[in-house]
C-alpha cells in the first residue's frame, strides 16, 4: 500500500523518525553523562537535542498521522497497532517536553529527568517496533509493482449505480486497482477468466488484498496468504474463513463499469 505522504515514492515518515529516535536517545546519553560526571557542557548539549528530539517528532508525526488516516487499511488489525503505535509516540513526546520544561532553570540534570527520559526511551523503543511491524509485516508505505511491472494506482469516485472504473487497455494481465467508492475500497483486477471486482479487505484481520498477488484468478493476501477465488471470492486457503464480497463488472466500448447497488 504506497504511503499518501512520500516523495518520489519513499514513504516520509520512516525517513523521518530517525530524527527523533536519535536525538531523544541522545538526550538521554548526555544527560547521563552530565549526571555522572557533572559537566554542565553535557546537560547543555542534552538540552539541545532534546529541543531537536521533539521539533523532529512534530515533523515526523505529520507524515505518519497522514498514513494512518489514509494509507492503512481500515477496519484492520494494523489499524489497530497504529493506533497504538500512534499513543505510544505521543506519550514519548509528552514525556520529552515534560523533561524540557523541567530542565529550564537547572544548569544540571537530576534523578527524576533521567528516570523520565529512560521511560521515554523504552517507550520508543516499543513504538519503534510497532512501526517496523507496520512496515514490514503489513507492508504499509510499500510501493508494490504487478505483473508487466505495472504500477499501483487507486482512484476515487461518487457513488453511483454504474461507475467508469477503467479501461479495458489499462489493466495487465493479474494487474489490480484500488477504487474507492464513499467508503467501499473495491480491487478491479484482470486475470485469465476475464476482469473482476471485490472487496479491498481480507476477511481475516482487513489486509488489502489490492496489495497482495492476483494469479490465475486467485487472489493471495500480503499478511496471512489467505487465498480467494476472485470470480465467486471463495475462501480457497486460510487462515481466512469467510467469503470477500464480489461485484458485477460490465465491459462496454473499452471501457470497464461496475456496478453498484445505491440505496435511495
Ligand atoms: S489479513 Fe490475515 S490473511 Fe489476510
Amino acid at each position: 500500500m504506497r504511503s499518501k505522504a512520500h516523495f518520489k515514492s519513499h514513504p516520509l515518515h520512516p525517513i523521518l523518525v530517525a530524527f527523533p529516535i536519535a536525538f531523544f536517545i541522545g538526550t538521554l546519553i548526555f544527560d547521563a553523562l552530565a549526571f555522572t560526571t557533572g559537566d554542565t557542557a553535557f546537560a547543555l548539549t542534552g538540552r539541545h537535542l532534546n529541543i531537536a528530539g521533539i521539533a523532529g517528532a512534530l515533523l515526523a508525526a505529520v507524515p505518519g498521522l497522514v498514513d494512518f488516516i489514509y494509507t492503512v487499511p481500515p477496519k484492520s488489525s494494523a489499524k489497530k497497532r497504529g493506533a497504538k503505535h500512534g499513543i505510544l509516540n505521543v506519550l514519548v513526546l509528552g514525556i520529552f517536553v515534560f523533561v524540557l520544561a523541567y530542565r529550564q532553570d537547572l544548569q544540571q540534570v537530576d534523578g527524576i529527568m533521567l528516570v523520565a527520559e529512560l521511560a521515554g526511551v523504552a517507550l520508543l523503543t516499543v513504538a519503534g517496533w510497532m512501526g517496523g511491524t507496520l512496515v514490514h509485516r503489513n507492508q504499509i508505505g510499500v510501493d508494490i509493482r504487478y505483473a508487466g511491472a505495472g504500477k499501483w494506482s487507486e482512484e476515487y469516485h461518487e457513488e453511483k449505480k454504474e461507475i467508469k472504473v477503467a479501461l479495458v487497455t489499462e489493466l495487465l494481465l493479474n494487474q489490480m486497482k484500488l477504487v474507492h467508492v464513499k467508503d467501499k475500497r473495491i480491487v478491479i483486477g484482470k486475470t485469465e477468466r476475464g476482469f473482476v471486482a471485490f472487496d479491498d479487505h481480507c476477511t481475516h484481520r482487513g489486509g488489502s488484498l489490492a496489495g497482495g498477488s492476483l494469479i490465475c484468478g486467485t487472489v493471495q493476501c500480503p499478511w496471512h496468504g489467505s487465498q480467494f477465488d476472485c470470480v465467486t471470492g471463495g475462501v480457497k486457503s486460510g487462515p481466512a474463513q469467510e467469503s470477500i464480497k464480489v461485484y458485477e463488472l460490465e465491459e462496454r466500448e473499452g471501457a470497464l463499469y461496475l456496478k453498484l447497488q445505491v440505496s435511495g
